[in-house]
């Protein structure tokens, strides 16, 4: 039998998750509300939340999960990419355990952890599959051979998908972080009444920012045009009447031509690999204009699609179990001089 406790904590989330054998036993997630006033994560902030967090989320954790802190196999915790401030507490807490239990470490790159959240559920892709990862900070198409062998096979080259939905309702003046209200108002709008580009970038990868420079412009001109004009088409107060009054269907076509750009990719990434196991991660994977497309197109396709539970598809440490348990069946440990890195490739 083999428990593990893993620490997330690359962002603005606290959390901590108990796995045995595989097997989630509970996955405790302390959401930082302090960075909404601020349309933004604050990084300084969220090291000094995940300091007040990470004891009692540790200790919920391992209660509901009817484990007691002697009976751990090991510590896994998520060493990149992310907030450095962030990483530094998970990180430094994990190690602190691990020396006090004499249990090995083992270091989580975050994105490999997202991919394998796909791995939690019973019904689960078989080897090889794709996966798709879209969040606030990226947006990748990854081939996974096996728990531990993956490759980026493309990749955005500015923005990630969730900052494409986040800036895009920051332009409309919805709170942060946007990406789950522009879902919520897509739900009413109509998809077919605005019409944004497509970029045209070669290959798998992704590029987002002519999206969003488009749609600036569409909204300072009032729907007029989404080119740029010297000088302006519309007043201050017609852009807010015509954001307000707009606003379900902008939210729906902005959201069909993000989940346009990332399964055109998609398609194509399957049809070069001959790949049919498609899976999503990512908090952008909690998009319903994104999950019912994936299906849609998976039945024309042919393809047997998965999409991890949604509490495994926003940031959480479930996810970073899961990839220390397959790690510790590799016997793949760290040592304690293991540092944190904002950035990483992998
Ligand atoms: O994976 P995640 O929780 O954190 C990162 O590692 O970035 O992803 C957060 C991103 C944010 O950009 C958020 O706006 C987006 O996921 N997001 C959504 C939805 N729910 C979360 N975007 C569109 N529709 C949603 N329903
Ligand atoms: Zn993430």
């Amino acid at each position: 039998m083999v428990t593990i406790l893993a620490i997330e904590s690359s962002c603005d989330e606290t959390s901590a998750s108990v796995c045995r054998d595989g097997v989630i036993m509970s996955n405790l997630i302390a959401t930082q509300e302090v960075h909404a006033a601020y349309g933004g994560v604050v990084p300084e902030l969220a090291s000094r939340a995940h300091m007040q967090n990470i004891v009692p989320v540790v200790d919920v954790a391992l209660k509901k999960a009817g484990v007691s802190m002697i009976e751990l196999d090991a510590v896994a915790f998520t060493q990149s990419p992310g907030l450095i401030g962030s990483l530094l507490v998970g990180g430094q807490y994990a190690k602190s355990l691990a020396l006090s239990l004499d249990i090995p470490l083992i270091a989580i790159h975050h994105m490999q952890a997202h991919v394998l959240a796909n791995l939690i559920d019973e019904r689960r892709p078989s080897f090889p599959f794709l996966c798709l990862t879209v969040s606030g900070g990226h947006t990748q198409i990854v081939r996974c051979d096996s728990p531990n062998e993956m490759t980026v096979i493309g990749q955005t080259i500015d923005d990630a998908a969730g900052e494409a939905f986040d800036k895009t309702a920051k332009l409309l003046q919805l709170p942060y972080p946007g990406g789950p209200l522009i879902d919520k108002y897509a739900k009413e709008g109509d998809p077919n009444r605005f019409v944004f580009p497509e970029p045209q970038i070669p290959g798998l990868d992704f590029s987002f920012s002519g999206l969003k420079t488009s749609i600036l412009y569409f909204l300072q001109n009032a729907g007029k045009s989404n080119k740029f004009k010297a000088e302006l088409t519309a007043t201050p107060e017609e852009q807010k009447r015509f954001r307000e009054e707009n606003m379900a269907d902008i939210c729906a076509s902005v959201q069909k031509r993000i989940v346009g750009i990332l399964m055109n990719k998609l398609i194509k990434a399957s049809e070069q690999t001959g790949i049919k196991e498609i899976c999503v991660a990512g908090g952008v994977s909690a998009n319903s204009g994104l999950r019912n497309t994936i299906q849609l197109i998976g039945a024309e396709s042919g393809w047997n699609t998965y999409v991890p539970a949604f509490q495994y598809c926003t940031d959480n440490a479930g996810m970073i179990a899961i990839a220390g348990y397959y790690k510790y069946l590799d016997a793949d440990f760290s040592t304690l001089s293991a540092s944190s890195a904002a950035r990483s490739e992998w």
